[in-house]
């Protein structure tokens, strides 16, 4: 009944915090993926040596070392390929991607982002978050398409913004959200619960709603 588990690569480019959540959420046997890569641009990311210590492959690509953004993406698509990749997450990876690399993956490619898409694409999003005035904030799981952070959703979680938040303790509580997310999207990927077709996030039947079997709401709301 159980196909195999599928292959995955971590693409990071610092402290490798989600990526450490993959790692441990794979260390079940039924879990349906294994992280059999991580990846970076940079030789210095800490979550490079945290993924060596797990026994997990790592290799750094620095992005300097190219002329281009295509032959920089041209060599982790090499990368990847002969690591039999079967899905990529980036997990803080901050680079843009090539339109050509992420139709390459399209569909077997997942980010993680930290607020509730579509709002707050980009960098700072716990600052504007809360200059916007928000009263509930999160993250997002999305698949990777050619525009930034506009990929179709596959998971989100929420947190209640509190009135003594400042950005670091909000980041604090979406960061310990993400870790429980990035598992439960990856799962949902590598065994078949969901697939993204047509432009969109396509569910299984026997998935009708993840919020409801994975309760993902943070208790502080
Ligand atoms: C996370 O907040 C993630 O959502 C964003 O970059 C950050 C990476 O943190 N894309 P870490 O390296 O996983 O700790």
């Amino acid at each position: 009944m159980n196909s195999r588990r599928k292959r995955v690569a971590v693409l990071i480019s610092g402290r490798g915090s989600n990526m450490s959540a993959l790692i441990n959420a794979a260390i079940d046997p039924t879990y349906p993926a294994e992280i059999t890569l991580v990846l970076s641009n940079r030789e210095d990311a800490q979550g490079l040596s945290v993924a060596d210590e797990a026994g997990i492959a790592t290799r750094a690509i620095p992005h300097g070392g190219f002329k281009t953004r295509d032959d920089h993406d041209a060599a982790f698509d090499a990368a990847l390929t002969a690591a039999k990749i079967d899905i990529v997450c980036l997990a803080g990876y901050m680079r843009l991607l090539t339109a050509d690399f992420v139709k390459r993956w399209q569909g077997r490619m997942i980010n993680i982002h930290p607020a509730l898409l579509p709002s707050f694409k980009g960098l700072d999003s716990h600052a504007r978050a809360l200059a916007a005035g928000c009263r509930i904030h999160g993250a997002t799981v999305h698949f990777v398409t050619a525009d930034m952070d506009e990929g179709p959703i596959i998971v989100q979680g929420a947190v209640a913004v509190l009135k003594d938040d400042d950005e670091a303790s909000l980041a604090t509580r979406v960061l310990a959200l993400e870790h429980q997310l990035y598992p439960a999207a990856l799962k949902m990927i590598a065994s078949g619960a969901v697939r993204m077709s047509g432009g969109a996030t396509v569910f299984s039947d026997d998935v009708t709603n993840p919020a409801q079997t994975d309760p993902l709401i943070s208790p502080a709301c």
